[in-house]
């Protein structure tokens, strides 16, 4: 039997994440949404490009919840997106009610399933679906650090005049100002980037990668990216569905790792079939380590605002 993967939110992310999953072809795909003829709308629309693109998944969209029973995974990309000037922790408040709403179906009708987070702020929306949901923690996952590590390596690829694919790197810690993309370990085509830009150069993009998400925002004006953060979930869900145990920078549930407690914050897993396999501990730096500090504090400061 195919596999079902839902999708909650038929916004930007939430469309763009069904249309690459139904693409895929490994999978049925729900879309869920509030608005009423949205997700039923983009479903069928997904449908319809099945017969040119080649693929046979079937892709329902509804406001409701029966369709969604027994997915395999769930992506949570419901919720109101950053407008311009706003920072994504602003969005707590509102996004909370949502997540914490939706997490309620998604376990009642998909008890055994792995649920993937995009709403914003990411890590604390993380956390909440994971309290809400009462699930393990292998199966509760935050979509943050692929995509910044998208936007840190598509920088230095442009900066260097080199492939993407030339370049490694890893960028850990909350989704926010506070990221750490970890540069010590950032090469390119296997040479150190320090080797091959001034510290400058690196800082700089370093900071763009920081505002990474702003700085799209501040070209849509009505909306935030949705390309890249699609593509971040659905290299996710690859590494899941197709038992992968591919090493990517992950929100997940630490537990004294990193010397970080009972919070969620970006760092490398190892992700398969049964969710997160392993947190996967890097050798930081004190410096390094003192910024992940930095960044796991960010995330609990919000993290207590829900008061969960
Ligand atoms: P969008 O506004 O295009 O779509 C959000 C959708 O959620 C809307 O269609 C809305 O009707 C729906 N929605 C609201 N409440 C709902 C509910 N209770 N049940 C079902 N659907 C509901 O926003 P977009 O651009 O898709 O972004 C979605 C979220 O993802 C935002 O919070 C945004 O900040 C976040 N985001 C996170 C990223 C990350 O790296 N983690 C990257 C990009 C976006
Ligand atoms: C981003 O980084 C809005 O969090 C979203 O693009």
């Amino acid at each position: 039997m195919r596999r079902k993967i839902t999708v909650v939110g038929a916004g930007n992310v939430g469309a763009t994440t069904a249309q690459r999953i139904a693409e895929k072809g490994y999978a049925d795909v729900v879309l869920v949404d509030i608005v009423e003829g949205l997700p039923q709308g983009k479903a069928l629309d997904m449908l319809q490009a099945g017969p040119i693109v080649g693929y046979d998944s079937g892709v329902v969209g509804t406001n409701g919840y029966e369709e969604t029973a027994g997915s395999d995974i769930v992506v949570i990309t419901s919720g109101v997106p950053r407008k311009p000037g706003m920072s994504r922790d602003d969005l707590v408040n509102t996004n909370m009610g949502i997540v914490k709403a939706v997490t309620e179906q998604v376990v009642k009708y998909s008890p055994d399933c792995i649920i993937i987070t995009v709403t914003n702020p990411l890590d604390a929306m993380t956390q909440l679906a994971f309290k809400t949901s009462g699930f393990p923690k292998a199966r509760v996952i935050g979509m943050a650090g692929v995509l910044d590590t998208a936007r840190f390596r598509a920088f230095l690829a442009m900066e260097l005049g080199v492939s993407v694919g030339d370049i490694s790197a890893y960028v850990l810690g909350g989704h926010g100002d506070t990221m750490v993309p970890l540069t010590r370990l950032t090469t390119a085509g296997g040479i150190p980037i320090a080797q091959l830009l001034s510290q400058e150069r690196i800082e700089a993009i370093v900071q763009r990668t920081r505002k990474g998400g702003e700085e799209i925002v501040s070209y849509l004006k009505t909306g935030s990216a949705f390309y890249a953060p699609s593509a971040a979930v659905a290299q996710m869900i690859d590494a899941i569905v197709l038992d992968k145990k591919q090493i990517l920078p992950c929100a997940v549930y630490l537990e004294g790792e990193y010397g970080i407690n009972g919070l969620f914050v970006g760092v490398p897993v190892k992700l398969g079939v049964r969710g997160i396999e392993e947190i996967i501990k890097i050798e930081l730096t004190p410096e390094e380590q003192a910024a992940l500090h930095r960044s796991a504090d960010a995330v609990r400061e919000l993290v207590q605002l829900m008061h969960i």
